[in-house]
């Protein structure tokens, strides 16, 4: 469904410590679920969200590289944590650190996805925006969406690649907790 586009603001805004920010999805992304903590950062009431595409708080900062890979670890079946930068519905920003797993039935089914996420560290933020940025740039450099994703990828393997990590692992990596080790 079309969405009436909303501009980001620059203003980050901030939840606290110890809550998380739980969603949850159908096999195609649409929302079935979100938990309190969800509606009131993202500013939204419960029926705006539910069954709406996750890329409703999409915020135009985040890499496509990063859902691409996203999508393509929960398709195989695995979790992922990642960063992710979100837009509320005013344009304000938030940032978390997601944990995103496939759900099973009885059988092992996937049934869909589910996301829990907290307050990354400060130190994690500002090192993931500078990559991010990066991937944006070669995203933006490429001359049509499937060299955009190319690009991306090749930047963000590059960077795994050079760590000798997994991309959970490198994710783990930028957190103040493992700099100082
Ligand atoms: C369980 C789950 C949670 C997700 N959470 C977010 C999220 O918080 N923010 C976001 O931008 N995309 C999230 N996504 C990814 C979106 O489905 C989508 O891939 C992304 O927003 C990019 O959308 P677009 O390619 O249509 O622009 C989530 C996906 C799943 C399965």
């Amino acid at each position: 469904m079309a969405r009436p586009a909303i501009q980001p603001t620059g203003r980050e805004v901030h939840f606290a410590p110890d809550d998380v920010i739980v969603s949850k999805t159908d096999l195609a992304g649409r929302i079935t679920y979100a938990n309190d903590v969800f509606l009131a950062i993202a500013g939204y009431a419960e029926e705006d969200v539910l069954g709406e595409a996750h890329n409703l708080i999409r915020h135009p900062d985040m890499p496509r590289t990063v859902f691409a890979f996203l999508w393509e670890a929960l398709k195989a079946g695995e979790e992922v944590f990642a960063y992710v930068k979100n837009m509320t519905k005013t344009g304000d920003h938030y940032w978390v650190l997601a944990h995103v797993t496939p759900s099973r039935d009885a059988a092992g089914a996937v049934t869909g996805y589910h996301s829990n996420r907290r307050v990354p560290d400060r130190g994690a933020v500002e090192r993931v925006s500078a990559l991010y940025a990066e991937i944006r740039r070669a995203e933006q450099a490429a001359p049509g969406p499937r060299e955009a994703l190319q690009a991306g990828r090749a930047l963000l393997d590059a960077r795994l690649a050079a760590a000798g990590l997994s991309f959970n692992a490198f994710v783990f990596s930028l957190s103040d907790l493992h700099q100082a080790a």
